[in-house]
């Protein structure tokens, strides 16, 4: 099962960033997880999409088309994703009718360091999801809270958010094996 992980901190030292190595530690077996830095994708500009992707922007919608499914992994800016991911899942749609989104299943994670962990950021990541036809891992989500206090040198220290986030893709693997597209 080939998973394409999706952060949406440019930042060098990432809370998300560690949650996604969290993840790589923790997947279970038969589970790959390959990064898709985002930091190459330029401004979407139709006017630039008319005269063809740009390469960072065709690399990653074939790295979307090619794998499974995907792992985002936000932090919440504004109450919101940040203009980084909503940047490159806007690339990644176009156009609509060739979207390598369409249908693609879709797990949501993300860390911040206040006490909500991202619940705005995800509920506004999960509208943009549907409008494109992406079935979502069904809850609990995986919000990690004061991720200051479980985080340390780049690593999720924190034993119970390593557990949660361990049941998270254990689920993520069972929701996979079956139909995505159904509830579970
Ligand atoms: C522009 C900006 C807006 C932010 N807005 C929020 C917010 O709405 N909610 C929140 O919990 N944290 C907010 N934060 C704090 C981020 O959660 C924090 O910087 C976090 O470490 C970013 O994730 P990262 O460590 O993966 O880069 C904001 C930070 C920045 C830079």
């Amino acid at each position: 099962m080939n998973i394409l992980a999706i952060v949406g901190s440019l930042r060098q030292d990432s809370y998300n960033r560690a949650v996604l190595r969290a993840v790589e530690e923790l997947a279970p077996d038969g589970v790959k997880i390959s990064e898709h830095p985002l930091g190459d994708i330029p401004l979407y500009n139709f006017d630039v999409e008319q005269q063809g992707f740009p390469e960072p922007v065709a690399a990653f919608k074939a790295a979307i088309a090619d794998a499974d499914a995907l792992l985002i992994i936000t932090p919440e800016y504004q109450h919101g994703i940040p203009g980084v991911l909503k940047n490159a899942l806007d690339w990644a749609a176009r156009p609509a009718r060739e979207s390598p989104l369409k249908g693609k299943p879709v797990a949501v994670m993300g860390a911040s360091p206040g006490m909500t962990g991202t619940a705005r950021a995800q509920s506004q990541l999960r509208q943009t999801l549907v409008y494109n036809g992406c079935p979502i891992l069904p809850p609990p989500e995986v919000l990690v809270a004061g991720v200051h206090d479980k985080v340390e040198d780049g690593v999720v220290t924190d034993e119970p958010t390593r557990e949660f986030i361990g049941g998270a893709l254990e689920r993520l693997a069972t929701w996979l094996d079956g139909d995505p597209s159904r509830p579970a």
